[in-house]
């Protein structure tokens, strides 16, 4: 008596497992090829990108990146600088994806050198928690965005010179000039 309870409860639970596994609801995915993409890196502060799915490419797939939308083009322009993730979709609707990093173009040797000039001579007050203006001149895009405020006050000391204890030397100076005059570019 007490077996044949046991072997009941025994068989309602072997049943409910093989109900679950054998239900067809959950549709069977086809395996989606793996995801090969080319990757053109971008400008530090103005995303410039460019992230292109080069396979699986065909009418039955679609793609998406990050929390963007499903998109039939496998091509995504203005991309910023950092990890992002690709997805592809079949028809189907099974979904793959893929990690990649786009990574900053390089820098010029100009922008190179301004930025060790300011980084000596600017940074102990313009960088940090609680940089003075807000001007971080440890950080690419506070001097690209700020090169006229840089050219006024370091160059030309106007209205007053920066650092305000005196000009830097005229040598660097000229390499600040350097740069503006090549279109302050990074
Ligand atoms: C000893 C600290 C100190 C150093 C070093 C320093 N600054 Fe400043 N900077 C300040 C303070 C304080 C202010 C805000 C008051 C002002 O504008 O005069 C300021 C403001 C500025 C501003 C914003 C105001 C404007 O005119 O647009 C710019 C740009 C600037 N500094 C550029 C520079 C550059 C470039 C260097 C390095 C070559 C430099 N500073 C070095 C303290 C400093």
């Amino acid at each position: 008596m007490k077996k044949n309870r046991l072997a009941g409860i025994f068989f309602s639970i072997t049943s409910i497992l093989i109900f679950s596994c054998t239900n067809t609801d959950i549709q069977e995915c086809n395996v989606i090829p793996e995801i090969s993409s080319r990757i053109t890196n971008s400008h530090p502060c103005m995303p410039n990108g460019v992230l292109e799915i080069t396979s699986p490419v065909n009418v039955n797939y679609s793609y998406k990146i990050d929390q963007g939308k499903f998109q039939s083009n496998p091509v995504f322009e203005g991309i910023s600088v950092g990890q992002h993730t690709l997805f592809v979709k079949d028809d189907r609707g099974c979904e793959s994806s893929k990690e990649v990093v786009v990574d900053t173009i390089p820098k010029g040797i100009e922008f190179a050198e301004v930025a060790a000039i300011l980084k000596t001579r600017c940074a102990t007050c313009h960088s940090g928690v609680n940089p003075h203006a807000g001007m971080d001149f440890t950080k690419v895009c506070d001097i690209l965005t700020h090169w006229d405020r840089i050219q006024a006050r370091a160059v030309e000391g106007n209205p007053s010179p920066m650092p305000s204890t005196g000009l830097i030397p005229i040598a660097e100076r000229t390499k600040i000039m350097d740069w503006i005059k090549k279109g302050h570019a990074f």
